[in-house]
């Protein structure tokens, strides 16, 4: 253990226990990484997301939790300025932010409302572009930096239920591999986690979750759906010295799902 040991980072996207974010922090604390972590902020009267990313991280030592709705610009810049001031030089960010209004991510995608597109591609798109505008000053130690995001095969291929989702997960993956070339030369890397079906809050939102999962189990080469932890493991790998020359790369952690053409025969 220690794959992460004398290594800073961001983690953005913690909602509660069940979150992909959470799993990621806990594993990449374990490896030795010091944390920062960011919370949507409460509309209103309520604390509630403030609270629960605070006890969700409070065993992890944090250098920082604070606020950013990454829906606003000045938001992003406030909080990685936050960020400098409590941490220095930081190494890796994790971007595991999605959103949809719940009505656009039902219907067929062609019925998707204009402001429910944009605002999925605000939430889930624009908004890794931004991090990586305020993260990548940040990343001025000699083995550069490393950002990741978290993306799904249904951009890649139509998978009944994700919709406008696939959409917006398409323009994410591309948006992975520009930000790659752009940043190369200043060694930080930039890739995404393509996770297999994980039951989680963002994940409720999405129609035939349930029958997702049970695709993954039955059908993909290692017969098995995947937790949050194996998306851990594979972004620590991303942000170790280990993950040096991966760059631009879609890394799948859905038991080989998507290598397969065909998952069964009618007559199987
Ligand atoms: N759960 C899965 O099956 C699965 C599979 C593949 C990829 N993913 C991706 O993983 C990422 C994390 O999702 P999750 O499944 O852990 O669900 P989650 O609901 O726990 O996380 C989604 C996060 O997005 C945050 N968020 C939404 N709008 C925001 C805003 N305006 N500003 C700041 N934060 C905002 C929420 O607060 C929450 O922390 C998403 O990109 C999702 O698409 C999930």
């Amino acid at each position: 253990m220690g794959l992460l040991k004398g290594k800073r980072g961001v983690i953005m996207g913690v909602a509660n226990e069940r979150s992909i974010a959470t799993a990621v922090a806990r594993l990449m604390h374990r490896e030795g990484a010091e944390l920062a972590f960011s919370y949507l902020p409460d509309v209103g009267e309520r604390s509630r997301n403030e609270q629960r990313v605070r006890d969700v991280t409070k065993d992890l030592s944090p250098l920082l939790v604070a606020s950013c709705d990454v829906g606003q610009d000045e938001d992003i810049q406030k909080f990685f300025a936050q960020v400098q001031e409590a941490m220095g030089p930081i190494d890796f960010v994790i971007h595991s932010i999605a959103y949809a209004p719940t009505e656009d991510l039902k219907c067929p995608t062609h019925q998707a409302s204009r402001n429910g597109f944009a605002s999925a591609m605000d939430i889930s798109v624009y908004s890794f572009l931004a991090v990586a505008r305020y993260a990548a000053p940040l990343m001025t130690r000699e083995g550069g930096g490393s950002i990741c995001a978290m993306t799904y095969f249904g951009g890649e291929k139509v998978m009944p239920g994700y919709n406008l989702m696939g959409v917006a997960k398409a323009a994410l993956d591309t948006s992975v591999r520009y930000t790659a070339s752009e940043l190369g030369a200043q060694k930080i890397r930039v890739n995404a986690i393509s996770a297999g079906p994980v039951k989680t809050l963002a994940a409720s939102a999405v129609g035939d979750f349930k029958k997702m999962l049970g695709l993954y189990e039955n059908s993909s080469p290692l017969k098995s759906n995947i937790t949050a932890e194996d998306v851990g493991a594979a972004a620590a790998f991303l942000a170790s010295d280990y993950g040096r020359m991966t760059t631009g790369e879609i890394l799948h952690v859905d038991g080989g799902y998507h290598i397969m053409g065909v998952t069964q025969y009618a007559d199987a």
